[in-house]
């Protein structure tokens, strides 16, 4: 079985950042992908864009390597090719007016392309970016532009950059990425709730005892200790990736797929969530930081020993209990967790099930399971639906607990495609259902921000954990105080 592919109009992306990790780890394979699936079509053009001077024929290199390093199944050739024929290159100082003209120039030969601005670069870019765009005259009607996060570090920051880039930009031409939306088992999980009549009866408090989201990763700072360290686990992973899973578990069902008809829908879920101040922060969170152990089979540094000798507050672990106020889940908790250098690397949403009312089978037939379902974002994606099935044989009546188990590896023979080859065409087509309005991301900011305060004037500390084991004992305690476990993935 395999999807169907439409091809997408003729395009324009320029990738502000062009030469940098995104680019060369995410960007350039996603569009080398498509362009295989036949998604993209001639006279389609791609321009890297970045500070330094280079050649066209140079930034073919660059990606050529890229590709090389980065694609897992065997290149063709002739692909490649055509891939690298669509590549360009422009230097641009942001800063000034260095290189504007050029582009424009590249880009009037043909105005009538579907245009994108990909900004693969730090936020304190996007404002001069915005400018120098529009100060060039390189802004249609029908230009799009993405950002990546972070947007902001707290709610008056990301104010800032969404004030900035509104005053260039209309809402309806800014795409702000959050890559957990293109995952596939997370587009799954609307296709689970929408298109089965099965789930949302059951999906409420009456039937549902708890939810828990764990995005749980084996790295540790990855070069990346500059931003990591000012951010924190909170800010990099919850604000975003964690609370729009949330978001997508807990939401109404919304009219229709519309970006807009969704987007109202999460923004109400992420509006109800109760929030988490000084007086409950130590109930409902747990941050934590690594310490030195073993991971991948091998031992590793501690975060501050990553840190070649600072000294740091910043948490590469949360857990937090996460409670929404709205009619739907009352009382039903929403456990979440993140960190990094954890046990192994394992994405799952486990919709936990209230247990039967009553049991009919007596002792014998063993202990009773509520059901579960599991759905797994990485690795090997797929979905599972525990129940209770009595155990085969002429025995007497014994329950066991069993996976109706959906492997997408192993049901659909197709490449998982990454997050990004979705979302990176999403833009051409002017779909914005699974990126972030203006408003959620703020709304998002309005419950973090209270926790990251609460944080600092408690003192909460950070408490440390052994890289390799699944976080600090007190985020087993938050789930167990409530006579519950974490589901071990
Ligand atoms: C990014 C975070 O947004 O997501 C990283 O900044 C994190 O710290 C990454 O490692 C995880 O993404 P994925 O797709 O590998 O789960």
């Amino acid at each position: 079985m395999s999807a169907q592919i439409i091809p997408v109009d003729p395009f324009d992306y320029v990738v502000f950042g062009g030469t940098g990790d995104l680019a060369e780890r995410k960007l350039l394979p996603a569009l080398y992908h498509r362009q295989v699936d036949g998604q993209i079509v001639d006279p389609t053009c791609i321009y890297g864009v970045s500070r330094a001077e280079m050649s066209d024929d140079d930034y073919r290199n660059f990606a050529h390597e890229a590709l090389k390093q980065y694609i897992k199944e065997p290149l063709d050739d002739g692909e490649v090719a055509r891939f690298l024929s669509k590549l360009h290159y422009v230097s641009i100082d942001a800063k000034s007016d260095r290189g504007w003209d050029v582009l424009k120039g590249l880009l009037d030969a043909d105005s009538r392309k579907q245009r994108a601005y990909y900004l693969a670069v730090g936020p304190s870019l996007f404002g001069d970016i915005a400018t120098g765009l529009q100060a060039h005259g390189l802004i249609t009607p029908e230009t799009r532009i993405v950002v990546e996060k972070p947007i902001g570090r707290d709610l008056d920051s990301a104010h800032a950059l969404n004030d900035t880039l509104g005053e260039v930009f209309a809402e309806n031409q800014i795409f702000r990425i959050d890559h957990y939306l293109g995952k596939e088992t997370v587009q799954n999980l609307m296709a689970l709730r929408f298109a089965n009549a099965l789930y949302e009866p059951l999906w409420n408090s009456a039937h549902i005892d708890h939810v828990q989201i764990t995005v749980a990763e084996s790295v540790g700072l990855e070069n990346r200790a500059d931003y990591y360290d000012k951010a924190g686990a909170l800010r990099d992973m919850v604000q975003n990736h964690m609370l729009q899973l949330l978001c997508l578990v807990a939401m109404e069902p919304p009219s229709s797929m519309d970006a807009d008809a969704v987007r109202d829908e999460k923004l109400k879920v992420l509006r109800s969530l109760e929030p988490i101040r000084e007086g409950n922060v130590e109930r409902m969170t747990v941050r934590g930081q690594y310490s030195s152990g073993a991971s991948n089979g091998g031992p590793v540094k501690g975060y501050l020993e990553e840190l070649e000798g600072g000294e740091s507050n910043t948490e590469t672990f949360v857990a937090i209990k996460a409670e929404i106020a709205n009619w739907r889940w009352a009382g039903v908790p929403f456990y979440l967790r993140t960190g990094k250098r954890l046990a192994k690397r394992v994405s799952e949403i486990v919709v936990s099930f209230k247990p039967v009312p009553h049991s009919i089978f007596g002792p014998a037939a063993g202990r009773m399971i509520a059901n579960q379902l599991v759905m797994r974002l990485q690795p090997d994606e797929g979905v599972k639906q525990w129940i209770m099935i009595k155990d085969p044989g002429p025995g007497g009546m014994r329950l066991r607990h069993v996976p109706l188990d959906m492997s997408f590896a192993e049901a659909f023979d197709v490449r998982n495609p990454d997050a990004y080859e979705r979302l990176i065409l999403d833009v051409i087509r002017g779909n914005q259902t699974l990126f972030m309005r203006r408003d959620e991301v703020e709304a998002a900011w309005t419950w973090v921000d209270p926790i990251l305060k609460a944080w600092e004037t408690t003192e909460q500390p950070v408490q440390q954990y052994t890289a390799g084991t699944w976080g600090p004992s007190a985020s087993i305690a938050l789930i167990e105080r409530d006579g519950r476990t974490w589901h071990e993935g």
